[in-house]
C-alpha cells in the first residue's frame, strides 16, 4: 500500500515564466502508477523538498482533471525556491501529499461565484477557476477580481484574458506604470465598485491583509459571512499534523483543518495567525 507521507521523485517537464520572480511548473511523477493515481481537490497543497532545503508547501494550480502532470505556480522568495529557480527542465524534486481539506467545492454548487484573489493567492484559486469552468451548469454566474502589486507581478495573465469569456473577469494594481490602462488601488476597491448578488458564495486567496477589507466589501453587498471561505497561508512543516507548527487559536491545525476555513472560523482562530 502507498504511504500518503513519503515523497516521490518528480520530473520538472515544462517552465513557464509568468513573472519576474514567479514560474508555472509542470511535474510529472516518475512512476506512472503515482501520476495516474494522483488526485486532488483544488485548495489542497503538496510538500516540495529538494534535498540539502528541506521542504515547503505549495498550493496545486491545475484542475484536478489534467491528469498526465500536475502544476504548481512557485515565487521565490527564499532559500528553498530560490534554488528551484535556479533548476531547469528535466530536473527532478521530490513531492508529498495532497494534504489539506481543499476549497469547498460542493457548497459552492448553485451559487452564483465571486473569486478574489491577491498576488500569489491566485495559484490556488486558478485550480477551483479551471475546475468551476470545466461544469459550469453546476454553477451560476462566476466572478473574478485579481489585484498585483505593480503590472509586472500580475500571473496568468493570458488565462485571465480567456476567462474573461465566462466570466466578469477585473484586474487591479497597487501601483500603476506607464504600460497600465486598468483600475489602480487595492482589490477590495475592486469589489465595493462592482455588483455583487447578495446570495453569492465567495472564496477569498492573498495575503492576510485583504481579508478583512475584502469581506467588508462583500457584507456590504449582502454576501453572509458563512458564504465566504478563505485560504490561510500559515507556516508548516510537516503538513500532516505532527510537528505542530501550524497550529492556530490554540487547538487547530491549519494543515490538516486547513487551509480553507470559513471566515466566521478564520475570525475565531485568527488571533494567532
Ligand atoms: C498551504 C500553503 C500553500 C502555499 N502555496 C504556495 C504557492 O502555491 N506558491 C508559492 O510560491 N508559495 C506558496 N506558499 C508559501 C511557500 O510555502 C513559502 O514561500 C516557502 O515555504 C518559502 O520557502 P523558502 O525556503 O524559499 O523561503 P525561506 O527562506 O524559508 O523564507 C523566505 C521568506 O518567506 C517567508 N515564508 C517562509 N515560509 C513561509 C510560509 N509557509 N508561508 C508564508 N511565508 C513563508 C519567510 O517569512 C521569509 O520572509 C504556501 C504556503 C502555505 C502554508
Ligand atoms: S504543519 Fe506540522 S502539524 Fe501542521
Amino acid at each position: 500500500m502507498d504511504n500518503e507521507f513519503l515523497p516521490h521523485p518528480a520530473v520538472i517537464r515544462r517552465i513557464v515564466p509568468l513573472s519576474p520572480d514567479t514560474k508555472l511548473y509542470h511535474l510529472e511523477f516518475k512512476d506512472p502508477r503515482r501520476q495516474k493515481d494522483f488526485t486532488f481537490q483544488p485548495g489542497q497543497f503538496v510538500e516540495l523538498s529538494l534535498a540539502g532545503l528541506g521542504e515547503a508547501p505549495i498550493s496545486l494550480t491545475s484542475s484536478p482533471l489534467t491528469r498526465d502532470h500536475f502544476q504548481l505556480c512557485i515565487k521565490r522568495v527564499g532559500r528553498l525556491t530560490d534554488f528551484l529557480d535556479s533548476l531547469g527542465e528535466g530536473r527532478t524534486v521530490a513531492v508529498r501529499g495532497p494534504y489539506g481539506n481543499g476549497f469547498p467545492l460542493e457548497q459552492l454548487y448553485g451559487f452564483d461565484l465571486v473569486f478574489v484573489a491577491g498576488g500569489i493567492g491566485l495559484a490556488p484559486l486558478r485550480s477551483l477557476i479551471t475546475t468551476v469552468l470545466a461544469e459550469p451548469h453546476k454553477f451560476g454566474t462566476l466572478q473574478i477580481f485579481y489585484g498585483a502589486r505593480n503590472p509586472d507581478e500580475i500571473i496568468f495573465r493570458e488565462e485571465l484574458q480567456q476567462w474573461q469569456q465566462h466570466a466578469d473577469v477585473q484586474v487591479t494594481v497597487d501601483r500603476g506604470d506607464e504600460s497600465w490602462q486598468g483600475p489602480v488601488g487595492y482589490v477590495s476597491q475592486l469589489v465595493e465598485q462592482a455588483e455583487v448578488a447578495p446570495d453569492s458564495s465567495a472564496v477569498i486567496c492573498g495575503p492576510p491583509a485583504m481579508f478583512k477589507p475584502t469581506v467588508d466589501k462583500l457584507r456590504e453587498k449582502g454576501v453572509e459571512k458563512v458564504n465566504v471561505s478563505i485560504s490561510a497561508e500559515r507556516r508548516m512543516k510537516c503538513g500532516i499534523g505532527k510537528c505542530g507548527n501550524c497550529i492556530a487559536g490554540g487547538e487547530v491545525y491549519v494543515c490538516l483543518e486547513g487551509p480553507v476555513f470559513t471566515y466566521e472560523d478564520y475570525q475565531r482562530i485568527s488571533g494567532s495567525f
